[in-house]
């Protein structure tokens, strides 16, 4: 008789979630598909031929860079970072306040492992990025979440959640925020916010996760304090990616945070893949030392920028008017519309089968909820994609709205 493996699963394993978005990826690659779907950047942008050329450090150091290296990263790249990031941290970090990680959903990981016990709770907004709050989810985390506006987390309301969940005993490890062009909301959390959470997180004895993937992806306006700069205690914990600013497919993330979390953190990744690849971290600190990586960003702006206004465009000329509502992002990847009227679930059902993609709201949700809303990704589509995916999509919640909106 075959052996029913199942029957030697974790807890954890018995209730595990997949991500949505994972899950859909074989689904995305259907010839002929129009994704909005995946956070995914623009691959005619990628500097194939400048990674290519950096190629050469592998003559150069290959005898190192083949063996294995530090858990806590490959030196010239923690040094590249420290410094590259100093005029955002306000501070130059030293070597053992930071960690090279597998992505930057490695960072959340491992913060989880550190810090959090099945029950415990995580503070999120909502909605959320979900391929982080699966992960707390599966590690047996459970929720406060806080609403968001176009001004991002609605910090006031958080004392008092807080408060209610202590009194009942409760545990409260951590506040996950992501302030620049929150996946997927696209909003930015003010600077006033930003200093009534670090406050907040001084008062309640909690660690700030300040996910910032798309914090150089700004299209217009001016940079706004990073968390981690406006806190002077070792609240705040602060992951960056170079998915979304040179390339996904490099896995290569870093936090930036208090010395003794960023060691407990390095031990738990001992176990979990010893490293972040060698020759990746060596990849891409040789294209980001030459300054390409500074010379890159305009670039990108360039292209993304040019993709959003063509999708503000593509939206107000093909959704049924007001019958969704958006606030228009002022960088990142994402729209985040609501349709009012239009349940997400049966509007993806439609829209899939006229070969659309995009991602329901609901799974943003840790605690329930999003079902009128869906995410948008404008980086990935072409232009003609953009503007034939977008007259489908307004078909489509054309033909959901109840007769009463039409
Ligand atoms: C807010 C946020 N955090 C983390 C990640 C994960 O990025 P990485 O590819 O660095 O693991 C993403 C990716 O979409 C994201 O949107």
């Amino acid at each position: 008789m075959t052996f029913d493996v199942t029957t030697q699963f974790s807890v954890s394993a018995r209730g595990i979630k997949p991500s949505p978005i994972r899950e859909m990826f074989h689904m995305l690659r259907t010839p002929g598909m129009i994704s909005f779907a995946g956070g995914m950047p623009a691959p005619e942008v990628f500097p194939v031929d400048e990674f290519a050329a950096g190629a050469s450090i592998l003559r150069e150091q290959g005898r190192d860079i083949l063996q294995y290296g530090t858990t806590e990263g490959y030196p010239p790249l923690m040094d590249f970072l420290c410094s590259w990031m100093a005029p955002r941290l306000g501070r130059t970090p030293s070597r053992d306040e930071i960690l090279i990680t597998t992505g930057s959903s490695q960072v959340c990981d491992l913060l989880i492992r550190a810090t959090v016990d099945r029950g415990d709770y995580v503070v999120t907004e909502e909605p959320t990025f979900l391929g982080n709050t699966i992960n707390m989810y599966n590690q047996g985390a459970k929720f406060i979440t806080v609403p968001c506006d176009a001004d991002g987390m609605m910090v006031d309301l958080l004392p008092e959640k807080l408060d209610a969940v202590l009194a009942a005993g409760g545990k409260v490890r951590f506040i996950y925020t992501i302030p620049n062009f929150h996946n997927p909301s696209g909003v930015t959390l003010s600077v006033e916010r930003r200093k009534k959470l670090v406050e907040i997180a001084k008062r309640y004895g909690l660690i700030i996760l300040e996910d910032d993937p798309y914090g150089n992806v700004r299209f217009e306006g001016e940079d706004l304090p990073t968390i981690y700069s406006l806190d002077s205690d070792g609240h705040v914990l602060y992951a960056g990616s170079f998915s979304k600013i040179l390339a996904p497919g490099t896995r290569v993330g870093w936090c930036i945070g208090p010395a003794a979390l960023v060691r407990t953190m390095a031990v738990f990744k001992q176990g979990v893949d010893t490293s972040t690849s060698i020759v990746a971290q060596a990849l891409v600190w040789k294209y980001c030392s030459s300054g390409a990586l500074d010379a890159f960003l305009p670039k990108i702006i360039d292209n993304y920028r040019r993709k959003r206004d063509l999708m503000e465009g593509a939206l107000r000329k093909y959704m049924p008017k007001g019958e969704a509502e958006w606030v228009t992002p002022h960088g990142g990847f994402f729209y985040w519309v609501t349709t009012p009227h239009v349940d997400a679930a049966e509007l993806f059902k439609k829209c899939v089968a006229r070969k659309v993609a995009f991602v329901v709201g609901s799974p943003f949700y840790p605690n329930g909820g999003g079902e009128h809303s869906f995410r948008m990704c404008f980086t990935f589509a072409t232009p003609e994609q953009m503007d034939a995916g977008i007259r489908t999509l307004g078909e489509c919640v054309r033909e959901l709205l109840p007769v009463a909106a039409k």
